[in-house]
């Protein structure tokens, strides 16, 4: 690695220059599975590899390298990446160079057992260990193919700033992580035992990334962290409305939004934040997981159904018009029709804009594997399906009731939908960006920018998105 001036100002003292690789040694190929928190994470893999001399590409034939960051939330999530790695073995026959790599949450869960199954791989690396990544690779590099596996469960908060010049420059909206870990331990739940206990970053720190991301052209953050709204409270640094506050004042940002914020934990300032920032988005993300008493208890989620509805009835009187959205597990274990009913109740009585709905899966370290009452898959998935079909209608609903009324959306980039939902790259230009409280807008548009605020009317509701002209076209 060598050290060159910034090419502006070629007398900045060392600790301002950039580092660029010596050569290029190949490519790294990076797949995704899991949440935001894992997209960022690969963010931060792709600069890591970056520096070491390996460009980033979207062609796994090319790839030179191979990592896999793994989810773990459920068995699906799971077994996609042990299919896709179990993949690379014949790769691996045919270029015997080529280092594939296992990162993340399974990484971190199952180390060593990992081999059993993919003897093939070189690295197994959890969760705290990505800044090793390089020592990792030069000692494969030096080995004689025994896999190597560092899952050190000591948290590491990641403070790596971004490194631009391996991003995607075109993106308007980015992730921010702010907090790592968590500990609520719900009881269905492997985050806790696979990212550790919960910590903060700096606000300082956090605050210079997103001023770095908007000198890039950034509009939008969303601000992550498996509670959010406990930011900071543990190391005593600053609260979560504090933070935001700070991040209102980052020039060149325009939108922030944040997830997932847990019920128990939303406060009356964080409330008032939303309302009065001007800055933070008039949305939330707030998952309830079950409307029955029973379920929420066995699920250790620290609220009740009451007390939850009570939080969703504040935040529709100080925020008038606020998108809602949440998560649901159905087919908990013991999980009755009645409990069920329940769920269903809530969601009605709430009409969420959106819910991510996911049946309950029985996961490794999770206490609530060991419960009593397990549900039958087909019972678990007739379930899950009896809600999608209702959030899908009321989500319908809801976006009907926007046509004929006028948007602000942030222009995030090309938009590659047709009204009929098929793909069709020809009929550019259609864009795309979402509304204040995250509903995808669809539109057609000469002359529009990713980055741009344009007001749109709705003209059509689909159970997805929404089409709508711009306010002032002269097609109007
Ligand atoms: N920290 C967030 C969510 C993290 S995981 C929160 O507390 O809400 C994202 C979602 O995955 C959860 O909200 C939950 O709905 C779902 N999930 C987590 N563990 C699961 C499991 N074992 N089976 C099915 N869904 C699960
Ligand atoms: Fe998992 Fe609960 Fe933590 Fe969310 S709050 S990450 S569901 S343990
Ligand atoms: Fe999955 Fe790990 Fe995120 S288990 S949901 S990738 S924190």
């Amino acid at each position: 690695m060598k050290t060159v001036p910034d090419a502006k100002n070629p007398i900045l003292k060392s600790h301002k220059m950039k580092t660029v690789p010596d050569t290029k040694k190949g490519f790294a190929y990076i797949y995704t599975i899991g949440c935001q928190m894992n997209s960022y994470d690969s963010e931060k893999l792709a600069a890591i590899t970056g520096s070491m001399g390996y460009e980033r590409t979207d062609d796994l034939d090319r790839a030179d390298i191979v990592i896999c960051n793994t989810c773990s939330i459920r068995e699906k999530a799971q077994e996609k990446a042990y299919s896709f790695l179990g993949t690379l073995a014949s790769r691996k026959r045919k270029k015997p160079g080529l280092i594939a790599i296992m990162a993340g949450c399974v990484a971190q869960q199952e180390g060593e057992r990992v081999f059993r199954r993919l003897p093939h791989l070189d690295i197994v690396m959890g969760t705290q260990a990505f800044e090793r990544l390089p020592t990792l690779i030069s000692r494969v590099l030096s080995s004689k193919g025994a896999g190597i596996t560092d899952i050190d469960p000591s948290p590491a908060i990641f403070e790596s700033r971004p490194d631009l010049s391996t991003m995607a420059r075109d993106k308007i909206s980015r992730f921010v992580t702010i907090m790592q870990g968590c500990d609520n331990f719900c009881t269905y739940c492997v985050v806790p035992h696979v990212r550790g206990r919960e910590r903060s970053r700096t606000p300082e720190s956090i605050v210079e990334e997103i001023s770095t991301l908007a000198g890039s052209g950034v509009k939008e953050v969303t601000l992550l962290g498996q509670n959010v709204n406990s930011y900071g409270q543990k190391e005593g640094i600053c609260s979560f409305p504090e933070l935001l506050k700070r991040i209102d004042s980052i020039q060149g940002i325009e939108r922030i939004r944040f997830a997932t914020s847990h019920p128990k934990d939303l406060s009356d300032e964080l409330i008032s934040a939303v309302l009065n920032l001007k800055k933070v988005c008039n949305q939330l993300h707030l998952p309830v997981q079950s409307g029955s008493n029973a379920i929420l208890k066995k699920m250790n989620r620290g609220y009740t159904r009451e007390q939850y509805l009570g939080r969703i009835s504040m935040l529709r009187h100080h925020c008038p018009g606020i998108g809602l959205s949440s998560d649901m597990i159905v087919g908990f274990p013991s999980e009755t029709r009645e409990d069920f009913e329940q769920t269903l109740d809530l969601i009605r009585t709430v009409r969420f804009d959106g819910i991510f709905a996911f049946a309950y899966s029985s996961r490794p370290n999770a206490p609530a594997r060991g419960f009593k009452g397990a549900l039958d898959e087909s019972e678990k998935m007739a379930r899950l399906n009896e809600l999608l079909d209702l959030q899908e209608s009321i989500t319908r609903e809801l976006n009907e009731g926007r046509v004929g009324e006028v948007e602000t959306i942030l222009v995030e980039g090309k938009s590659l939908r047709k009204r009929d939902g098929s793909k069709d790259e020809e009929k550019l230009p259609q864009m795309t960006g979402r509304t204040e409280t995250g509903k995808i807008v669809h539109f057609h548009g000469e002359n529009i920018k990713p980055g741009n605020m344009v007001k749109i009317k709705i003209t059509n509701a689909y159970p997805h998105s929404l089409w709508g002209n711009l306010f002032d076209d002269p097609l109007e």
